[in-house]
């Protein structure tokens, strides 16, 4: 069978990696790729957008099955077209990616579930947001504007006059567009956070192994929120109490819920969650895969991931045996451009990527990358995932940065303390 994987990051290069290992796979395509798919897989030069030419590329060369890895696709529904021209396509329709795409249509389903999430107020004026920020207490608070920013539409705030500030840019400025029609606010929650992803047909989840992301830029969670600095997988923060306790409270719950709106979800299920005092609470929902997280996650699968994607598409999940997993820990560390999260430069020649690939239990994955008169360079902020197995987390980690030490471009930079969380749960 041949796949078609829609992006251009490490998430997508992870995916093209461990479908093209699967007896069942013919030729991989990735749409468009980055230097490190068109090795793994073939890159084909179309954007995610543009659907028409992508549905005329998947009969013309006899693709059996989609996978969606960013939001923006799903939002703008590309599983729904592909799904018209009867196409298989792994990810949720585009109002089912509502639970990602927007922050309102989230809460208020978490809210009827019964899921447990932060207490929050919806509001469309921004002079109600603000009447109601005066009229209260001086608290921690959090600010979210309700459609798609990037990973930016986020605004943790610790008192009113921040809040009050978030609310401005958000609703009045409307520095994300019209991502900013809607506002939540929030209660501030406290606790260590963690990620745990399930795939669905709709009806039954499969949930991976827990993971935890980087956010921030630097060492010891200081500095700007980026889209994720490194992850490691499992995170021992989540025990198999834990877990079991959150699929049966959280995401069991979402995937019912998600039916009986009549808007079932089928494909990867992400929780974002803060392990409180009072328990897991759902900070956030994506509808797709992790990115970094997916890297680590797929480093550790041994089953046939095209298989399992397959029979969520098919709505056969319950039919599919448990997951194998490698036993042993994986860290993936993000090799970022200088000045990431804020302005970077492209276009680098990068040195030392097949010596870091060719050391024992590494595979580095390409994100911000592109071949340039035969030589990868760099094109993007985040620009590789350096990615490494080990007996434990410590020893993965050792690998995955005896990896790093390999590369070279101007201005490469990453956090030193990836998967340290682990060592301190
Ligand atoms: P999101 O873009 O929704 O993933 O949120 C980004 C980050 O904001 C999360 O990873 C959390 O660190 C933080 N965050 C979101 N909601 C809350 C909340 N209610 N309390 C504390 N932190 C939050
Ligand atoms: N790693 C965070 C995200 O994919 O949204």
């Amino acid at each position: 069978m041949n796949v078609l994987i829609i992006g251009s990051g490490g998430r997508e290069h992870a995916l093209a990696w461990k479908l093209a290992q699967s007896p069942r796979a013919d030729r991989v395509f990735v749409a468009p790729g980055n230097a490190g798919t068109d090795v793994d897989g073939e890159n084909v030069d179309l954007k995610p957008d543009d659907f028409p030419a992508l549905i005329q590329f998947a009969r013309e060369n006899d693709v059996g099955l989609t996978v969606v890895g960013p939001e923006g696709p799903l939002a703008a529904g590309l599983v729904d077209a592909f799904e018209e021209a009867g196409l298989r396509a792994f990810g949720p329709r585009r109002d089912a990616a509502e639970l990602e795409g927007s922050k309102v249509f989230c809460k208020d389903l978490l809210r009827r579930a019964d899921v447990p999430t932060a207490d929050y107020q919806t509001f469309t004026s921004p002079a109600d947001a603000l009447k109601f920020l005066k009229d209260r207490e001086d608290v921690p608070i959090v600010v979210k504007a309700d459609g798609l920013a990037a990973g930016k539409g986020v605004v943790v705030c610790s008192g009113r006059e921040e809040a009050i500030r978030a609310v401005e840019q958000i609703a009045c400025q409307r520095v994300f567009g019209t991502a900013g029609d809607r506002l939540v606010i929030e209660e501030r929650l406290d606790g260590r956070e963690a990620s745990v992803l399930a795939i669905t047909d709709g009806r039954t989840i499969v949930t991976l192994s827990p993971a935890q992301d980087h956010k921030r830029a630097y060492d010891g969670d200081t500095g700007p929120n980026t889209g994720g600095m490194g992850a490691y997988c499992p995170a021992p923060l989540v025990d198999d109490e834990m877990l079991h306790w959150i699929e049966e409270h959280i995401l069991v719950p979402t995937v019912h819920a998600m039916k009986r709106a009549r808007r079932p979800f089928r494909g990867v299920l992400y929780a974002g969650l803060m392990l409180t005092q009072q328990g897991p609470k759902v900070l956030e929902y994506n509808a797709r895969f992790g990115d970094p997280e997916c890297q680590p996650l797929l480093m550790r699968l041994k089953t046939d991931l095209l298989e399992v994607l397959e029979a969520a598409v098919e709505g056969r999940l319950d039919q599919l045996g448990p997951l194998e997993w490698d036993p042993r820990p994986a860290v993936s560390v993000v090799m970022a451009s200088q000045g990431y999260p804020g302005q970077y430069a492209t276009g680098h020649p990068i040195r030392g990527l097949s010596d870091a690939d060719a050391l024992p239990d590494v595979k580095v994955f390409h994100a911000g990358t592109k071949l340039h008169e035969g030589r990868v360079v760099t094109a993007g902020g985040r620009v590789l995932n350096v990615t490494a197995l080990g007996g434990t987390i410590a020893k993965a980690k050792l690998n995955a940065y005896r990896a790093v030490k390999c590369i070279r471009w101007s201005g490469a930079w990453c956090r030193k303390d990836i998967s340290d969380k682990a060592l301190q749960a």
